[in-house]
């Protein structure tokens, strides 16, 4: 009844062409000598160069590691790691996706904090701020840039592995939407999917408070409106800019609201089949919301009206299953595989995940509906 919250984000820049401010924010917090952390992606699509420009006009130094590889290995952390220790350095860029943003989050944070990265997994384990950081996401979907989350995959155990900590969120967040044009219809999907989620989830939450409500609401309608035109037309700049607007949003209620049951569900799927994080959230989407929404019909039905589904004169339940079928067809329609069969997983795997997924109590914990082992079975089961 009565709340306790708080709620924190970066300084947010957000606009078409920000990135162009780059080098006076970077002069604004002390930058002199920058690291910038990106894949090889990012630097050939000329994106490294919007960076470089504003920095050179500044008069900045800068070191280049692009070797960041999808949903980063401990092995390449600590390559960027010992790259970034053996140079001069008092700022990072992260420049890409959440990969990117979240290597660079977890590298500034070793070159104050000594430790060995695995002791940082979990919650509130970096103690100490790292060296500041600039995020300058290239996609629209993690919400990286305004969160305190960092994923990485455990290839010795098969595992992904959070670093959740406050003191790794970034100092600013720089978003251009004009930097996500070149993204290719696929990472559209598959990122944009994922900050539809994150919006949905954050909304449902246990941990949803009155300022993330209205905001993970706006994210949801704007994300439904605009993912089908940045997927069917990348140089659609309303559809990006709204894509950015929405998934930022969505950023800000992950990381004050938080998610759920979802995500814990897409960690094991993600390590035992190696899809895109969006893909592993949204491969138990619709399942989970239909598992879930009892414990919330208002609630839901404020989804299904953000998505512009007609929900007078139906019951409430109508709506809300209405609203979780809106939620369906958007992935389809974005060309997503939707079930688990359309990865290729295996039924007979089903019941080691639901064990790893039970076992992730923080995201469990945060969802409306108290699942225990045999309920995620059941989704799991649903989602074939
Ligand atoms: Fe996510």
């Amino acid at each position: 009844m009565f709340q306790t919250m708080r709620f924190r984000t970066p300084v947010i820049i957000f606009g078409m062409n920000v990135v162009n401010l780059i080098g006076e924010e970077a002069r604004k917090i002390g930058g002199k000598d920058v690291f910038i952390i990106t894949d090889r992606g990012v630097a050939e699509a000329g994106l490294l160069e919007k960076v470089l420009e504003p920095l050179k006009n500044e008069k900045i130094n800068f070191e280049v590691f692009d070797q960041v590889e999808p949903e980063p290995p401990l092995e390449n952390l600590m390559e960027a790691f010992r790259k970034a220790k053996s140079c001069k350095v008092d700022l990072f860029i992260a420049l890409g996706g959440g990969s990117s943003m979240d290597m660079t989050k977890v590298v500034s944070a070793l070159m104050v904090q000594e430790a060995d990265v695995r002791d940082l997994f979990g919650v509130e384990k970096v103690t100490k701020p790292g060296l500041p950081t600039i995020m300058v996401p290239t996609t629209s979907g993690t919400g990286s840039e305004v969160t305190r989350m960092a994923v990485f995959t455990d290839k010795a155990e098969n595992l992904k592995k959070v670093v959740s900590s406050h003191a790794i969120t970034a100092n600013v967040a720089i978003v251009d939407p004009m930097l996500t044009v070149t993204m290719p219809p696929k990472v559209t999907a598959s990122t944009g999917i994922d900050a539809f989620i994150h919006a949905v989830e954050s909304y449902v939450a246990i941990n949803a408070s009155p300022i993330t409500d209205p905001i993970a609401l706006e994210a949801t309608r704007l994300i439904a409106e605009n993912l089908g035109p940045a997927v069917a037309n990348g140089q659609d700049l309303r559809a990006r800019y709204n894509m950015s607007m929405g998934s930022l949003m969505a950023g800000v209620t992950l990381n004050n609201a938080g998610v759920g049951a979802v995500h814990a569900l897409a960690y094991p799927v993600g390590a035992e089949y190696h899809v895109p994080h969006g893909v592993a959230n949204v491969v138990t989407f619709a399942a989970t919301m239909e598992y879930i929404s009892i414990a919330n019909i208002p609630k839901f039905v404020n989804l299904a009206k953000a998505m512009g589904e007609p929900v007078y004169g139906i019951s409430s339940r109508e709506a809300a299953t209405r609203g979780i079928k809106a939620m369906q067809e958007l992935a389809e329609k974005a060309g997503l595989p939707c079930r688990l069969r359309d990865i290729g997983a295996r039924p007979d795997k089903i019941p080691a995940m639901a064990i790893a997924a039970f076992r992730e109590k923080r995201l469990l914990g945060n969802t409306p509906r108290q699942l225990a082992e045999e309920d995620i079975r059941k989704i799991f089961e649903n989602s074939f």
